[in-house]
């Protein structure tokens, strides 16, 4: 079985449509900003998609590119000056929620900066109270690509409570958020990382297989039980420039269901995000 995300990511995306245009109907149209603090390949392709999902679900998207090469830029900009921007913007009464792209110029870190994001803006969990709040069992956005997770898990209808579920990488925005999410559901979860021994011992234990390493086939069939269900997080670019997933094509022979590389948690990632943009601005 596949776990496909376009069904799903189509439904949310729906759903949110019409949560925005009830909220513009009465003069508060939810608003997204994303800011870039450094040019890249990789990011300036995702805000694309974002500005392009948000402006068919009736969002507004505002890009804040502070990056050099953005036009009339004088250079990089500090960790100062992109905190300065997110103060602003979580203050700002217009602007609804706010993200901050990957990579972040001169080793700042985004947990640093995402400090100052109002916690009720922060719609991709980037502020480590968001983390801390998920965590002790407050309202909180958890980051898009975890709450994804689970989403898709839901979609096709997979059990949680009572199984045994397996998290490799321990990331603040996958890794850390997918346990939590899945402890939440009551799995019983492990999580793994790059010091975990034997990791095809601990991984073919899951009822519940989550895979956020961001390593190429990492995952191969004697690391999966028979019927498992696998969830495939992981986006590896590859030489002839295409995306390959941290499981194997092999695992497939073995699970009962894995989720694909492209059409996974991918697209239902996008629309979470623009999910939790409309539900902060139901509440603002
Ligand atoms: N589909 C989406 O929407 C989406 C969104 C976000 C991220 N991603 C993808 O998800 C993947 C993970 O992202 P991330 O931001 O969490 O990456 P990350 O910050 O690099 O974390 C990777 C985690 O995997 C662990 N790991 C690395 N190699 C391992 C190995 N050989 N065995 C076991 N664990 C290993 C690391 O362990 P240590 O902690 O010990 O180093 C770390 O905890 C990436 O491919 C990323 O592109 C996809």
């Amino acid at each position: 079985m596949i776990l496909s995300g376009k069904e799903l990511a189509a439904d949310i995306r729906a759903g949110t449509a019409g949560m925005a245009a009830d909220l513009t109907a009465g003069g508060r149209q939810p608003t997204l900003a994303v800011v870039v603090a450094m040019a890249d390949e990789a990011s300036a392709w995702y805000v694309r998609q974002i500005a392009s999902a948000s402006g068919k679900a009736g969002i507004s998207c505002q890009v804040r590119d502070l990056s050099e090469d953005s036009p009339g830029a004088p250079g990089a900009p500090g960790p100062s000056e992109i905190e300065g921007v997110l103060a602003g913007l979580s203050a700002d009464p217009g602007v609804h929620g706010i993200i901050v792209q990957t990579p972040l110029p001169g080793g700042a870190k985004l947990a640093d900066l995402a400090g100052v994001i109002d916690p009720r803006k922060d719609v991709d969990g980037a502020n480590p109270v968001s983390l801390g709040r998920l965590m002790t069992g407050l309202p909180a956005f958890a980051p898009a690509t975890a709450a994804a997770v689970l989403w898709l898990l839901d979609h096709h209808k997979v059990v949680l409570e009572g199984r045994r579920a397996v998290v490799v990488g321990r990331s603040a925005v996958v890794g850390k958020p997918v346990a939590q999410l899945l402890l939440d559901r009551n799995a019983t979860v492990t999580t793994c990382h790059s010091r975990t021994p034997d990791l095809f011992m601990v991984t073919r234990e899951a009822d519940v297989l989550v895979a956020a390493a961001g390593r190429a086939g990492l995952i191969r069939a004697e690391h999966v039980a028979a019927g498992a269900t696998v969830v495939d997080v992981g986006t590896n670019a590859t030489a002839d420039g295409g995306l390959v997933g941290d499981v194997a094509p092999e695992v497939a022979e073995v699970a009962g269901a894995v989720s694909p590389v492209r059409g996974g948690v991918g697209p239902v990632t996008t629309a979470v995000l623009l999910r939790h943009v409309v539900e902060a601005a139901a509440v603002l």
